[in-house]
């Protein structure tokens, strides 16, 4: 997407004269104040990055995950190597299965090469699976749109189409485009009017900092609100429909989402407002099935998150300042289950269909045939 007018993504491989070209990232943790670009140069700086948010949003953590195995590679190619790389990062975010997703797939391939193989077809899977996300979240957006065009049918001419989203789930999510931002920006692009109600998704603040950044880079009319002007916002007419990402669902459509979602969902449901999610294929658990939600690890970050709010302070610095009285205990969920039921639909990278296993079964058949049976086999660590 657009960035002062040039062309960026969040994660691209860099060449270098030594032959040892390595990933550069955008730091998500500068932004909105500054856009700094980080080269991540060996599998502990990949950790490290994920762990403290540099990259973030399921689908990017996924790719990056991916670079992170082929740099493990570079340093040791060996089995050991690749069982602690993938250990190592198994460990940095628990509840975005693309990450499960993305070691799978990389231990996968490079498990039954010979090590002086692995190097080179590391690189080249993990540039395909960045390369692949653009191609999911680019399918996404033209189905989403297309969802949009026919809510902005109803409306008076020219009236724009009131879209609320919660976090970031756009292009800094993923590696372009975004998920739930994606139908946003085509449409966008294709002329629709329209404006974005942005949720500021305390405590980290993605929607206000991140979300909120984005829009005014491509130009689309949006205004930042406090979370918990949501329900009003729907209660007054003033929302046409939902759209959030996911880090996960389960293969019966209920839907892990950043803390606050399940909230959003429950007052559109009041309201009749739609609450459509934007999945990618890697973002579905098929493992876990109808009443398993529970079974999706619910990260649990540090205090200070909730403690203070980060922001520009007037010398231009990026600072933090405590919010809550000293000794005042904090807990720091952060994500939370949206119940299929609350969801009008799942706008996937194969098509929009209603939240259930037939309706995703029948969009992803092949995955249907390779787990049917084996229920919790990757699910992770049950929360
Ligand atoms: O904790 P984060 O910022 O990595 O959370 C991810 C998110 O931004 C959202 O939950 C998003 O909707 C899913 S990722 C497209």
């Amino acid at each position: 997407m657009r960035v002062e007018g040039t062309d960026v993504r969040t994660i691209r491989f860099v060449e270098r004269p030594d032959g040892l070209g390595c990933p550069e990232i955008i730091d998500q943790t500068r932004l909105p104040h500054e856009l700094r670009f980080v080269r991540l140069e060996t599998l502990k700086n990949v950790v490290r990055a994920i762990a403290d948010m540099q990259v973030r949003g399921a689908p990017l953590i996924g790719a990056a995950a991916a670079y992170g195995i082929a740099l493990a590679m570079r340093e040791d190619a060996s089995d050991g190597s690749l069982a602690r790389a993938c250990e190592a990062l198994l460990g940095c975010r628990p509840t975005a299965v693309n990450l499960l997703w993305a070691i799978d797939d990389m231990r996968g391939r490079l498990h039954g090469l010979p090590s002086d193989q692995r190097v080179a077809a590391a690189f080249e899977r993990a540039d395909r699976v960045a390369e692949e996300d653009v191609e999911i979240c680019r399918a996404i957006g033209a189905h989403g749109a297309a969802v949009l065009r026919d809510l902005a049918a109803d409306l008076p001419e020219g009236e724009p189409l009131q879209i609320l989203t919660h976090c970031n789930a756009g292009w800094l999510a993923a590696v372009d485009w975004g998920t739930a931002l994606a139908p946003v920006y085509l449409a966008h692009r294709d002329g629709l009017p329209l404006h974005v109600w942005v949720s500021e998704t305390r405590p980290r603040n993605q929607g206000a900092s991140l979300t909120a950044w984005e829009l005014l880079q491509e130009g689309v009319p949006h205004t930042v609100v406090p979370d918990n002007a949501c329900g009003h916002l729907m209660r007054t007419g003033r929302v046409d429909i939902v759209i959030t990402g996911t880090d996960r669902i389960t293969a019966a459509g209920d839907v892990c989402n950043k803390i606050g979602t399940y909230l959003k969902a429950t007052a559109a449901r009041d309201c009749g407002v739609p609450f459509y999610v934007a999945v990618p294929g890697p973002s579905i658990d098929w493992t876990l099935d109808e009443g398993q939600a529970d079974g999706i690890p619910i990260e649990e970050r540090e205090a200070t998150e909730v403690a203070e709010v980060r922001g520009l302070a007037g010398d231009g610095t990026i600072q933090s300042v405590r919010v809550i009285p000293a000794g005042s205990p904090v807990a720091n969920f952060g994500f939370d289950v949206t119940p299929a039921r609350l969801v009008t639909g799942l706008i996937t990278d194969r098509g929009v269909c209603t939240p259930g296993r037939t309706s995703l079964a029948e969009l992803y058949p092949e995955h249907e045939q390779r787990n049917s049976g084996q229920a919790g086999v990757a699910a992770g660590t049950p929360n």
